[in-house]
C-alpha cells in the first residue's frame, strides 16, 4: 500500500516511523517531510497548505491512504477535497476542523452539549470586551478565536493587562483575522493533560494519555512554545478518569455533532485539565499533538494503518501499560520561541537506546543542518519513566549543534512512578 503523510515536524516523523513498521506499507511519501523522514520515505517538496497540488499528487501517484499531521490543511478542507475525489484520507472535514480553528465555535458546541469547560463570553469589538473585563475577577484567559500557532492564548492578571491584550488583538490586529474575535473565559486551576482519541465509524478509541511541557524554561517558566518535551502514559489518569472523560466530554460531543449531521473521523485531541479530580476542556485540537505523538505512537499496540478500516484498533488500558513508558525531550535552537539562528551543522550519533524524530532539520550541501526552532526529538522507552529518562538524557550527549538548548526536567515529576 502507498501511504502519504502531510506535514514536516516531529509528529509527522513519528507518524511515518510508525507506518514504516507495518509490512502492508510498501511506500511512504511525506509532503513535504524533513531530513529525518527522508532516510526511509520519499519527501516531496509540496507544502501542507497547497491542497490542490497535494490532491493532484495523490491522484497521479495512486496513493491508497493519507494521514494529515497539522491543523492548517484540515481547517482548509483537505479532507473534503480528498473525499470529493474518492481518495481515502484520515482526518475530520472542514466543518469539524472548526473545533480547533474557531475557539468560539468549540465553546458554543460545548455549551450546547453541556461539556464541562470554563464559563466564557465571545466578543468581536473592543469596547464591549473592555466593558466586560472591567467587571470581572482575575485571572482571566483571553483567546484569539482563530489558528495562531500556539500564540493566541493570554492569561491576564489585571484589568490593565486585559485591556492591553484586547487592544492588541481587536484594534491593532497583531494576529490578523485569527484575533479579530476573542473568547474571554474564567481561568481554571489544575493539572493539564492531553487525552487524544481516534474516532472511526462512531467508535472512540482512547490513546495513552500524555503530558506535554509547553513553557520554554525549566520549572515551567518563560514563554509558551510548541512543546519542549512530553511523556506518556500519565500515571494519575486512571481508568475511572478516562471513563469520566468519555462520558462527560467525548460522547456528548459526538452526540451533539450527530444532531447536526456531522460525523467525526480522525484524531481528536482534548486539551483537558483536572479541577478537583473532574476533567474540564481547555481546548480541542483536531489532530495528534506535537510532541505528544512522539511518545504515544511508539507505545501503542496497533498499526496506524488499522485506522483506515477501523479494525484491530486498541483502546488504552492502563494495566497494559504498567511497563511501557515513553519520554521525549525536544532539542531546540537557543532563542526559540523567539528569534533563533538556523543553518547550524548537526552531529548525531544514533544508538539503539533512543529514537530520534526530526523536526526543524534539512540538508545543505549534503550536511544535516538546523532549519527550525524545534530541531530534534529524542525519545526513550522503558519499563519505568526512570529508565526512559536515563536513556534520553544519556543519548543527548551524542548530539551536538551550536546553540542547542533543551530542558533537563522533562518527566522528572514521574521519575519514581
Ligand atoms: N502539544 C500541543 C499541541 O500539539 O497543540
Amino acid at each position: 500500500m502507498k501511504v502519504m503523510v502531510i506535514g514536516s515536524g516531529g509528529r509527522e516523523h513519528a507518524i511515518c516511523w510508525k507506518l514504516s513498521q507495518d509490512k502492508r506499507v510498501e511506500k511512504i511519501y511525506a509532503l513535504p517531510g524533513n531530513a529525518g523522514i527522508s532516510s526511509f520515505a520519499e519527501c516531496v517538496p509540496i507544502k501542507s497548505e497547497n491542497i490542490n497540488e497535494i490532491v493532484s499528487f495523490a491522484k497521479e501517484n495512486r496513493i491508497d491512504w493519507t494521514i494529515v499531521g497539522p491543523e492548517m490543511p484540515l481547517s482548509m478542507g483537505i479532507v473534503d477535497r480528498f473525499l470529493e475525489e474518492g481518495l481515502s484520507i484520515w482526518g475530520p472535514i472542514k466543518n469539524l476542523a472548526m473545533l480547533e480553528a474557531s475557539k468560539a465555535f468549540a465553546k458554543k458546541i460545548m455549551e450546547k452539549a453541556k461539556i464541562p469547560t470554563a464559563d466564557f463570553k465571545i466578543f468581536d469589538d473592543f469596547e464591549s470586551a473592555k466593558s466586560f473585563v472591567e467587571k470581572e475577577h482575575y485571572p482571566l484567559v483571553i483567546k484569539a478565536d482563530g489558528l495562531a500557532a500556539g500564540k493566541g492564548v493570554f492569561i491576564v492578571n489585571s484589568q490593565n493587562e486585559a485591556v492591553e491584550v484586547l487592544g492588541k488583538l481587536l484594534k491593532e490586529g497583531i494576529l490578523g483575522e485569527a484575533g479579530r474575535r476573542v473568547v474571554i473565559e474564567k481561568f481554571l486551576e489544575g493539572k493539564e493533560f492531553s487525552l487524544i482519541v481516534a474516532i472511526k465509524d462512531g467508535e472512540i478509541y482512547v490513546l495513552p494519555p500524555a503530558q506535554d511541557y509547553k513553557r520554554v524554561g525549566e520549572g515551567n517558566t518563560g514563554p509558551n512554545t510548541g512543546g519542549m518535551g512530553s511523556f506518556a502514559p500519565v500515571p494519575w489518569i486512571d481508568s475511572s478518569l478516562i471513563e469520566k472523560s468519555l462520558k462527560l466530554i467525548f460522547k456528548p460531543l459526538l452526540s451533539e455533532l450527530e444532531k447536526n449531521n456531522l460525523k467525526y473521523e480522525g484524531f481528536l485531541y482534548g486539551g483537558l485539565i483536572l479541577v478537583n479530580n473532574e476533567p474540564y476542556v481547555l481546548e480541542f485540537n483536531v489532530r495528534l499533538g506535537d510532541p505528544e505523538a512522539q511518545v504515544i505512537l511508539p507505545i501503542i499496540g496497533f498499526s496506524l494503518l488499522d485506522l483506515k478500516d477501523g479494525k484491530n484498533i486498541k483502546t488504552y488500558n492502563e494495566y497494559e501499560y504498567s511497563e511501557k513508558k515513553a519520554v521525549c525531550v525536544v532539542l531546540a535552537s537557543k532563542g526559540y520561541p523567539e528569534r533563533y539562528e538556523v543553518g547550524k551543522e548537526i552531529s548525531v550519533k544514533e544508538t539503539k537506546e533512543t529514537i530520534i524524530f526530526h523536526a526543524g532539520t534539512s540538508f545543505r550541501n549534503g550536511k544535516l543542518v538546523t532549519s527550525g526552532g524545534r530541531v530534534l526529538n529524542v525519545v526513550g522507552l522503558g519499563k519505568s519513566f526512570k529508565e526512559a529518562r536515563e536513556k534520553v538524557y544519556k543519548n543527548i550527549q551524542n548530539i551536538f549543534f551550536e546553540n542547542m538548548y533543551y530542558r533537563k526536567d522533562i518527566a522528572l515529576e514521574v521519575e519514581d512512578m
